[in-house]
């Protein structure tokens, strides 16, 4: 499968939240945006994933525009150091984040991916991000029942302004993933 071949997500029926919102831009590892990109933002340069040499994992971060984006935004601007092994990809609403967009993440290349979206009841789609959150519980379980470490997908809900909870979440990840071998695949 190639990252072009998993772009679009399936759409959703209407009036389910992030009906009205385009599905994200790209999904695969191949697409990811690095964060240092990210949050020099507006301007999005895609760019190859790190190829991970020297055992370094690739971690893809899905980011809602209405709140993990603009936080990633602010840690941009303040300079403020992420791991150089998170790819944060912008999404409309976490609510448009499907499973396998995130199977197709692993299958490609990274180690670990993690979904980012508003607080809870602050969902710019309503419950977008409670379905996000029922979504990466069902991945869990379902990598737990093929022998993958559930830890590799999961899910961080935080405010546009809460800065702090985007490094320390990215942190986090990272930490989680580099105590993981590489994923490995076939
Ligand atoms: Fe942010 Fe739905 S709009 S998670």
């Amino acid at each position: 499968m190639t990252a072009a071949e998993v772009t679009v997500a399936a759409p959703a029926p209407r009036g389910a939240p992030g009906a009205d919102a385009p599905a994200p831009a790209s999904v695969g590892a191949r697409a990811a945006v690095t964060a240092a990109t990210a949050t020099n933002a507006p301007a999005m340069a895609v760019e190859p994933p790190n190829p991970g040499v020297d055992g370094e994992r690739n971690i893809v971060a899905f980011l809602c525009r209405e709140c993990a984006y603009s936080a990633a935004d602010a840690a941009g601007n303040a300079r403020t150091a992420l791991p150089p092994t998170i790819r944060t990809i912008l999404v409309p609403c976490t609510g448009r984040v499907s499973p396998l967009h995130v199977l197709s993440a692993l299958a490609e290349g990274a180690d670990g991916v993690y979904l980012a979206g508003c607080l809870e009841g602050q969902c710019h789609h309503r419950v977008g991000n409670l379905h996000a959150l029922d979504r990466v519980a069902f991945l869990k379980e379902l990598l737990a029942s093929v022998g993958v470490e559930p830890e590799r997908a999961a899910m961080f809900t935080m405010s546009a302004a809460d800065t702090p909870r985007f490094v320390a979440t990215a942190r986090g990840m990272h930490e989680t993933i580099a105590r993981l071998p590489r994923l490995r695949r076939g």
